[in-house]
């Protein structure tokens, strides 16, 4: 006898993070998705994992992750609408021995599939487990302020961090290892797949120019963590702008990550 999956904690947690980024305006329409790599065992308390619904050709190469079981947002589902039927928003996927297509498990009761930043999660989440093991969480999403900050701002990601560090004193000591910058791409493509996951080498945090963030974690409040932070510190940038008078001194920001024993991206602090 299988759990009830509306019960499971993974789909708690999906429906939980896409009502708070709807709420706090982060998500508009079906702005954002979620991808989030789960446990076989535990979604084997849930499902018959030897029952595929369908199959769904991914269209890049995901040969790192086979066998790997995920559970994501589907493309044009709209976050404020998650939480009230996670079967129709929500699918869990396994990627295929042959590394090209996903193995649909449960969800997209319309027939529906994947974000159309699908390959962004995957090439995101190979680059993250690369460099961290316990690395589970992808998150893309729209939040405003971040985006204005990205606008008026020259991309480049040293001095992208640095007004953001200058800004909060969180900042540093949220994200010691900086926020990439990508210009702005044609999205929902493998191409800026592969220039997100290049970025996720070394960032957490990767902003797509004129389009929004990517957030990734250990868990969904790292991952979220991560985003509410920048967004946070990019609406005091934004409401400060043209008026600023006081910005956090460098000596200061090394002061703050010496007291958390954080190493701040180098090249940065003078
Ligand atoms: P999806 O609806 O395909 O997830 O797209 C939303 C989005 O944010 C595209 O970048
Ligand atoms: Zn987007």
């Amino acid at each position: 006898m299988k759990k009830n999956i509306l019960e499971a904690p993974f789909v708690k947690e999906m429906c939980e993070a896409t009502a708070n980024m709807y709420r706090l305006g982060w998500d508009e329409r079906n702005g954002g998705n979620i991808s989030y790599l789960l446990e076989t065992e535990e979604v084997g308390e849930y499902l018959d994992l030897d029952k595929v619904i369908r199959t769904i050709p991914t269209g890049f190469d995901a040969s790192a992750l086979i066998g790997k079981i995920f559970i994501v947002t589907g493309t044009g589902k709209y976050f404020k609408n998650v939480e009230k039927d996670p079967e129709y928003n929500l699918g869990i996927v396994r990627i295929a021995k042959d590394g090209t297509t996903a193995e649909l498990l449960w969800g997209w009761s319309d027939g529906g599939k994947f974000t159309s930043e699908f390959p962004a999660h995957m090439m995101s989440h190979i680059s993250r487990l690369s460099v961290d093991p316990d690395h589970r969480i992808v998150m893309h999403s729209h939040p405003t302020y971040t985006i204005a900050m990205n606008a008026v701002c020259p991309i480049d990601e040293k001095d992208f961090t640095h007004r953001l560090w200058q800004s909060n004193t969180e900042a540093v000591v949220v994200f010691p290892d900086g926020v990439g910058v990508l210009p702005c791409m044609v999205c929902g493509t493998n191409e800026i797949g592969i220039a997100t996951a290049e970025k996720m080498k070394s960032f957490r945090l990767v902003v797509w120019t004129n389009h929004g963030i990517y957030g990734t974690g250990k868990n969904m409040d790292e991952a979220f963590g991560l985003i509410e932070t920048v967004e946070k510190t990019a609406q005091i940038y934004m409401l400060a702008l043209g008026h600023t008078v006081n910005v956090i001194p460098d000596k200061i920001i090394k002061e703050l990550a010496a007291l958390w024993n954080l190493t701040p991206l180098e090249g940065i602090l003078e």
